[in-house]
């Protein structure tokens, strides 16, 4: 995509594209894996470059991103807010518009999503997000892909989101980043989700940034929210940014921990998920996590599949 073109887009929020682009992407995701697992080499970002912003801690983000760039041909700058100086001040717009004249796209953890946009609007080549305190779409992208692997059917582009329809997807946990993004998906994507968070942490529709309460239902107990779900999900109690909440949190958050019993409810097939990293003990038990009905090492993996096909689109738009 060369800057300045109005069809540049951004990944700002999950509902930033349509539901016909995330079949296109989760189709596309497939071939990508599938080659890479075949040792297919397919490098159509040969001398693009993306930069990586953080101001957050991450592995899977920072790993499936760099990797991800290299085997498609391209290279990667990454910045810190320590070793740049966004962390002495330079206003975001400056950075943006310096940092997108000199590379093809870019993607940002931060904190306040404001700054993420303030960011995008500046840039002159599209813009992702990598984490904010609101959303985290690349990682709701991978665990929608990580069920439609693993419930879905072997079909293509037609019937990819069809295994989607009507299924509840039960969120036990803080009404945090990962719980917007999963509303945002439900939204778009024609799924429910079932949420259960301690008094004071529910999900605010306004930050969620979802039209209306169709897309959700809230249960006071964790167990209610798991009865009958496809999938069962959690997050940490303490995400990036609220350390100094924690031990509040380790006393509300205490019943909010998946465990047997929990799945037990669920239907027999429910998978388990969690973004990672994962605090056995707290947020789920080892048994659960490490137990027969967690996928959560396939949804890290596909993290990088379904990035590779996010950065492809954004910059070369759609394949064939
Ligand atoms: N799930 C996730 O985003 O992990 P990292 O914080 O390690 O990037
Ligand atoms: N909700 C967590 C997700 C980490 C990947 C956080 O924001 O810290």
């Amino acid at each position: 995509m060369k800057p300045g073109l109005s069809l540049m887009k951004h990944f700002l929020q999950f509902k930033d594209l349509r539901t016909e682009e995330y079949a296109y992407l989760f189709d596309r995701a497939r071939i990508i894996k599938t080659r890479f697992k075949n040792y297919e080499r397919y490098q159509p970002l040969a001398d693009r470059t993306l930069a990586m912003i953080f101001e957050k801690a991450s592995t899977r983000t920072r790993v499936s991103f760099e990797a991800g760039m290299y085997q498609m041909g391209g290279s990667v700058v990454h910045l810190t807010t320590g070793d740049s100086q966004l962390g002495r001040a330079e206003p975001v717009e400056d950075s943006a518009r310096v940092i997108s004249r000199m590379v093809d796209i870019v993607m940002i953890r931060t904190y306040e999503q404001a700054k993420l946009e303030a960011f995008a609007a500046h840039s002159r080549v599209p813009v992702i997000n990598g984490l904010t305190n609101e959303y985290h779409p690349c990682q709701i992208l991978a665990d929608i892909f990580t069920y439609i692997e693993h419930r879905g059917p072997r079909g293509g582009e037609a019937d990819v989101l069809q295994c989607l329809k009507g299924k509840v997807v039960a969120w036990v946990g803080d009404g945090n980043n990962m719980a917007n993004t999963w509303l945002q998906a439900a939204e778009i994507l024609g799924f429910k989700v079932h949420v259960s968070t301690p008094s004071g942490y529910g999900v605010d529709m306004a930050v969620a940034g979802i039209r209306d309460e169709q897309c959700f239902k809230v249960f006071n107990h964790p167990l209610q929210a798991c009865e009958g779900a496809d999938l069962v999900t959690t997050d940490v109690w303490t995400s990036m940014g609220y350390e100094a909440e924690n031990e509040e949190r380790r006393k509300a958050f205490i019943d909010w921990c998946v465990d047997d019993e929990m799945m037990a409810v669920a239907r027999p097939d429910a998978l388990f998920m969690h973004c990672l990293p994962a605090h056995r003990g707290e947020e789920v038990t080892a048994e659960v996590i490490d137990g027969p009905q967690s996928v959560v090492w396939d949804e890290a993996e596909n993290r990088l599949h379904v990035q590779k096909a996010l950065m492809e689109y954004l910059l070369l738009g759609r394949i064939g």
